[in-house]
């Protein structure tokens, strides 16, 4: 057995139980293991899934909450009972503002499995998903209420410290998570943030309080 035929066997078993279960895609098993760990979506939560086509992590999110779910991607998905969907591109102002001014309000949990198109180039694929990872943290910043989760996936490379830190600096609770549903060639990890409560606008509040 080489280590190329383990890492396809692996990949196969979730793509099976994914079918054989009704997920649009196995990726469904990485939030249901990071829900799991680190209950970031409660049953009352409303969520934002970004990146969200084919639809696997909305049905993971329809079952785990009865709140407003909303998703936005590139590509159409099928529609999919108490989900909002807006087809667009998230690094667009326009698109994000349309997007925002949908969701009409604050939200509990903000969750991202947005990938870049993989060209082959190590460095140039981080730093296409670093952006994208920065592009949902300030939807994150727009849209999350305070003491809410975010979750991010982030292809790893010199650009994820400072990335982390900019995490960090905005959520009492940090983590870099690693599920075993990822393939094991992949770089991909995901960071798991909970409670924001972003510095700058803590000291705004207490400015005003005082
Ligand atoms: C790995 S897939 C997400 C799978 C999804 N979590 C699921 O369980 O079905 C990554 C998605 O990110 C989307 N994406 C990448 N860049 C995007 C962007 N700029 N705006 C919106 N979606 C984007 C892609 O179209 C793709 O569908």
């Amino acid at each position: 057995m080489t280590k190329r035929w383990i890492q396809e066997h692996h990949r196969d078993a979730y793509h099976r139980k994914a079918q054989r279960e009704g997920y649009r895609a196995r990726s469904a098993y990485k939030l249901l293991e990071i829900n799991r760990r680190y209950r970031i979506i409660r049953q009352h939560d409303r969520v934002v899934d970004l990146g969200c086509a084919p639809g696997g992590w909305l049905q993971v999110i329809r079952q785990l909450t009865d709140g407003n779910v909303f998703g936005i991607d590139l590509k159409r998905i099928e529609p999919l009972e108490g989900v909002t969907f807006i087809r667009g591109d998230m690094t667009s102002d326009e698109v994000q503002e349309k997007f925002i001014k949908t969701v009409g309000g604050r939200i509990n949990t903000v969750v991202s499995d947005m990938s870049p198109n993989i060209s082959g180039h190590y460095s140039m694929d981080h730093a296409n998903s670093i952006y994208l990872a920065e592009m949902a943290l300030k939807t994150a910043d727009s849209l999350l209420a305070k003491g809410g989760n975010f979750v991010v996936k982030v292809f790893e490379g010199d650009l994820f410290s400072s990335y982390l830190d900019q995490v960090k600096a905005r959520f009492s609770m940090v983590k870099v998570h690693n599920p075993k549903a990822s393939r094991k060639s992949s770089s991909e990890v995901y960071v798991i943030a909970k409670n924001y409560y972003p510095k700058e606008r803590l000291k705004e509040s207490r400015e005003k309080e005082e």
